[in-house]
Order: structure tokens, then sequence, then C-alpha cells
């Protein structure tokens, strides 16, 4: 048995567990993070990476926002096309903010080089990780790394791992709400090593379906199509992927897409689901452990950062300060923000997808919805403060 002592015990080496992490470390607060799988996997997954102005802040002051701020495209704005309408949304006008363009699994691998760097462990491969008595002031995690039994003894536990992990699993059930709803549909996304159609992002809306253009950077496309949850990858070769993409979108975009075999390609199904309390004794959950929004409107890591953020300042404040109020009002602060993304993931879900069970009358309310969003610079200015974040 391998035992060892820390403050923080994270349980979780995504991007959340990691920059937590390393917030926390830069300010002398100790942390051991156990993470499931290697971490070649880790880095493997590919997602969505559009980052929020106070993100990128937060990034700047884990000193891991080096590379984000030099290979990272600054994006002032992005389309939306409907049918053959193509309308930019001016962020930076609109909102005087931009978003940062760079990749989560980039990300992920920058945190990891800090972590390393400074000799700060994770624990990969750690296998049948579980927290215990989490209301008492010695909660602990034991698990397992290769053959070696580990035990960790800390003050607090933080759960980022992840929708399918096991800390939110570990609260009793009378001790938790769960609210979600699952959509009728999911992503079919395309990876491929070609020049973005656009070098801005395009959302369109179809009557075929959702389609969204996007990039990594300028040699690396990232395109989805709305599919039917029963569609999965052997549905759709790269052909039929990128005639489907073009008949999406408006004919000039189309007539300019250039198509290329794809490097990676996987469906994701889309939902929105929030837990509450984001607290157990002495269990805190933190980013895809809380909360799911579906992919629309790049809000998944930014909600996650927004809970580190205020993780991270009680928890500086809990050590440094002897101020424990952040702790106590983690819970509901972070609520109050993760319910807003919700809100606006699930509005442009709606905005922008075809949904089976819509009648006449909901298409053209939506069909309304656009055409209003379009002429109201107010109607602009709440899409556009909700996409580059909400203060915090
Ligand atoms: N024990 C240890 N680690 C675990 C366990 C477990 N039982 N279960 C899951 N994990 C690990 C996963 O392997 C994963 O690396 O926890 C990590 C969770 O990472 P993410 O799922 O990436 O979640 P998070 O770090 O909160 O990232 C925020 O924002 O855009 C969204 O979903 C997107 O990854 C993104 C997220
Ligand atoms: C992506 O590039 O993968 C991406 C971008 C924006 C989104 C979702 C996904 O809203």
């Amino acid at each position: 048995m391998r035992s060892q002592r820390t403050q923080i015990g994270i349980i979780g080496g995504g991007p959340s567990g990691l920059l937590l992490s390393q917030l926390l470390q830069l300010r002398g607060i100790e942390t051991v993070v156990l993470e499931k799988q290697s971490r070649e996997h880790v880095l493997g997954r590919i997602r969505a990476g559009v980052l929020e102005h106070s993100f990128a802040a937060l990034m700047r002051e884990a000193q891991v926002g080096e590379r984000m701020d030099r290979e990272g495209q600054v994006h002032d704005g992005f389309f939306i096309a409907h049918n053959e309408i193509k309308t930019r949304v001016d962020v930076r006008a609109l909102t005087g903010k931009s978003v940062i363009v760079y990749g989560q699994t980039e990300l992920t691998r920058d945190l990891y080089e800090a972590r390393s760097q400074s000799g700060a462990a994770v624990i990969h491969n750690a296998k049948d990780v579980r927290p215990h008595a989490l209301e008492t002031s010695r909660p602990y995690l034991t698990g397992r790394a290769g053959t070696e039994d580990i035990r960790v003894d800390c003050d607090y536990i933080v759960g980022c791992d992840g929708y399918h992990g096991v800390s939110r699993l570990t609260i009793p059930d009378d001790k938790l709400k769960v609210y979600e709803r699952m959509y009728p549909f999911g992503w079919l996304g395309v990876l491929s090593r070609t020049k973005p159609v656009s070098p801005e992002l395009i959302y369109a809306a179809h009557a075929r379906g959702f389609a969204l253009c996007s990039l990594r950077s300028a040699a690396l496309s990232r395109y989805y199509v709305q599919v039917s949850l029963t569609e999965t990858v052997h549905d759709w070769s790269d052909d039929q992927f990128f005639g489907e993409l073009r008949r999406r979108l408006p004919e000039d975009i189309a007539a300019e897409l250039i198509s290329g075999p794809s490097i990676e390609k996987s469906v994701v199904p889309l939902r929105s689901s929030v837990v509450e309390p984001m607290r157990f004794g002495n269990l805190f959950l933190a980013g895809d452990a809380a909360h799911i929004v579906p992919p629309t409107g790049a809000r998944g890591l930014n909600t996650a950062g927004s809970d580190i953020y205020y993780l991270y300042h009680a928890l500086v404040d809990h050590y440094r300060n002897r101020d424990h109020r952040g702790l106590e009002n983690y819970s509901q602060r972070a609520l109050a923000r993760v319910w807003k993304c919700q809100r606006f993931s699930w509005w442009m879900t709606r905005l922008l997808h075809c949904f089976p069970e819509d009648s006449d009358f909901d298409r053209r309310i939506q069909d309304t919805e656009l055409a209003y969003l379009f002429s109201s610079d107010a109607a602009l200015v709440s899409l556009a403060e909700n996409y580059v974040g909400l203060p915090l």
C-alpha cells in the first residue's frame, strides 16, 4: 500500500483537474491528481476549443497561456447561416470581447507539460478510485496504480472526473438532484487536414438539419452535421458526409468547401444536464462531473473554467486568509453561472437544429427567432455576450 497525504485530492486529469491543480500549486497548495487513463489516452480525445475571455485569463494566471496566446487564433466574430442568408455576429463590436480558438487537446497538453515540469503528481492509470469519509474532516481516496494499492489522505476532494466519473455516483441519491434533457439527435464530426472553408466559424440552420464549420488551424478543419441518434460513423463515408454538409450550407460557401479524408470521425449525442448541489460534505464537483451542455454554444470547457475559477479562489481564501465563505458558497455561486450557460446552450441548440417532433407552428417560430435575431441589435448583443462569456 502506497500512502500519501496532500491538501486537495483531485479525481480526474482532464482540463478541469489539471487546471485546478496547476493554479493551486502556484499558490502553495498541494494537490494529487488521480487519472484513470494514460496521458496518451486523455490527449487522444478530440473536443471543441473555443475559449472565452475569462478562460483564457485563467490559463495565463496558471502560467500556461504562452502557447495559447502564440498559436491560438483570436476570433472577433462568427457566422450564422440560414438557408442562403449568412449573417456575421461581430462579437467584438457587440461586446468589446473576442474568443480564442485553441484546441482542447493542445490546451490539455500544455497543462500536462506544466504539471510535469513542476514535478507535481498526476497519477495515471489509477483504477478503482473511490472517495471515502466525505462527511468527516479526514476524507481520503483509494485506488490502484498498476499492482499497487494507493491511499491519499486529504483535506478536501474535488471530483473533476467528467460525466462518467465516480465522484457524483458516490453521493447518496437523496442528497442530489439531477436535471437532465436529452436531445433527439447527435452531431457527426469530422476532422480533416484541409484548409477551413472560412476563417471564422459558421453555424448553419437548415431544413435538412444543423451543420457547423469549425477549425483547429489554418490547415485543419473540423466539421459537423446533425444526425439522428440511430446513426453511427459506419453509416457515413467521407463523401456522404461532405455531400450532406454542402447541402446544408449556403451555395457560395458549399462551392468553396474543400473536402479531404477524415482523420477522425465520431458521433456525439447532445444532452443538457446539471446536478445540484455541487458539494457533498468535503467533496466538491467541478466541470463535466457536475454538468454537461450540448456543444452548440461552445460552453462546455468554459463552464468548467468558471467552476475552477470559483473553487480556486475559495481554496486560496480558505488556506491563505482563513476565509471559508468561498467554500461555503461554492455550489450556489457556481450553479448560478452554470444555469446561465445551460440556458444559452439550450437556446442555441433550439434555434439552429431540426427537432423531429416540431410542428409547422414550431418551425415558423424558429424561423422568426432567426429573423428577429438578424434584425435586432439587442438580440445580437444578447447572443454575443453569452458567446464570449458572461461575467464571473
Ligand atoms: N477515476 C479517475 N479518473 C477518472 C475517473 C475515475 N473513476 N472517471 C473519469 N476520469 C477521468 C477521465 O479519464 C478524464 O480524463 O476524468 C477526466 C475528466 O475529464 P473531462 O471529461 O474532460 O472533464 P473536465 O476535465 O471537467 O473537462 C471539461 O469541457 O468541453 C467540455 O466535455 C468537455 O472535456 C471537456 C470539459
Ligand atoms: C469545434 O471546433 O469542435 C466546435 C466549435 C464550436 C462549437 C462546437 C464545437 O460550438
